[in-house]
């Protein structure tokens, strides 16, 4: 449905080619990069959908091949910290947490350099850009064979679930990009983090796949959320990762007609998804986005009436898990 109003839309339909993470499939992603085509490629965190950060024309196919209603600003990754400093000036306090996280599941807003040949749909006009050097080897080996930036935003159609393997990223945009690059399944499962700064101090724009109390420890301190809404929040949509069927959240004894996920050893139920039966929460957080897409298939499949999810801990990585399920569960608009 959706992939024939794209195609009637008048774009280019794609036969999207799966490429493994060897030399050869690596230099033909980078190739179809560098003639402006769209790959996408696995982080660590979520697979992204990549172009040419300095092609705008590349840029603003990535809005037309996720449904996004409005050009929201891309992140941009980079092989390494001297990579980064070409791109933007980075405020010495979140050059530490770069010295400490990258390369990893971190980003930092900071301000764009004067000629640094971004197009401007990457920052939506912005004088801050988003950044960050990502730690999976595929994605390494793509950004070494391209040699230059990669706009990404995760590979899945606008307001839909991250996807963490390369058959979901197919399932969300075959036929509309010219390739993804299998690394397999994504070790963290979880966007990135994203710091910024305000009034020079560092602002948590997205809590994401660094455990809040490292933050804290590196800065010395709790991390503000932001103040100024100059600086717009991440995932600003109320409604977003939004599988199809209701989610009800902070569930202790899910009803017979729904599909239980669960993390820890918890109640028993006939229909149950794990996050992870040891209540580990780097465990459950790389299997949330699957289990939540797999949970909405197997309601769907069983006519069940929704999915219940188990309260999981508010510390860790549960400040990232419970920020995407409250999301997901948000009333739609
Ligand atoms: O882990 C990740 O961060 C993944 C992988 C692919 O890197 N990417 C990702 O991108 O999650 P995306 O587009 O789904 O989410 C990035 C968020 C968006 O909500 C966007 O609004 C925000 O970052 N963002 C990007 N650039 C920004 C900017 N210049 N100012 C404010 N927010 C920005
Ligand atoms: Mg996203």
């Amino acid at each position: 449905m959706h992939l024939t109003s794209f195609v009637e839309s008048g774009t280019m339909a794609f036969d999207t080619e799966i490429l493994q993470p060897d030399d050869a499939g690596i230099a033909s992603a980078a190739r179809r990069l560098r003639k402006g085509d769209l790959v996408a490629f696995a982080t660590e965190t979520v697979y992204g959908l990549g172009a040419d950060a300095r092609n705008g024309t590349a840029v603003a196919n990535i809005f037309q091949a996720k449904d996004r209603p409005t050009f929201n600003p891309l992140i941009v990754h980079v092989a390494n910290m001297d990579a980064v400093r070409e791109i933007v000036d980075l405020p010495d306090i979140l050059e530490k947490a770069g010295d400490a996280f990258w390369p990893g599941p971190l980003t930092l807003l900071a301000p764009i350099r004067s000629g640094a040949h971004i197009s401007d749909l990457v920052t939506a006009g912005m004088s801050n850009l988003a950044i960050r050097v990502p730690a999976h080897p595929s994605a390494q080996a793509l950004l070494d064979a391209f040699d230059g930036p990669i706009a990404a935003p995760s590979a899945n159609r606008s307001g839909r679930i991250s996807p963490t393997i390369a058959s979901d990223v197919m399932i969300e945009l075959g036929g509309r990009i010219s390739a993804i690059v299998d690394g397999g399944p994504c070790a963290v499962g979880l966007e990135s983090t994203i710091i910024g700064i305000e009034d020079d101090h560092p602002v948590l724009l997205r809590p994401g796949g660094i455990a809040i109390e490292a933050l804290t420890d590196l800065f010395g301190h709790a991390l503000m959320t932001p103040h100024n809404c100059g600086i717009q929040a991440p995932g600003q949509l109320r409604s977003h990762y939004a599988p199809d069927c209701a989610i009800r959240l902070d569930v202790n004894q899910p009803r017979s007609d729904e599909l239980f996920i669960r993390f820890g050893s918890g109640q028993m139920h006939e229909y149950c998804i794990d996050l992870s039966q040891t209540g580990d929460l780097v465990e459950a957080a790389a299997n949330l986005f699957n289990s939540l897409r797999r949970a909405d298939q197997k309601a769907q499949e069983l006519g069940l009436r929704g999915i219940a999810v188990t309260p999981i801990p508010d510390k860790g990585l549960g400040v990232a898990i419970n920020d995407r399920l409250r999301r997901a569960a948000a009333p739609r608009d």
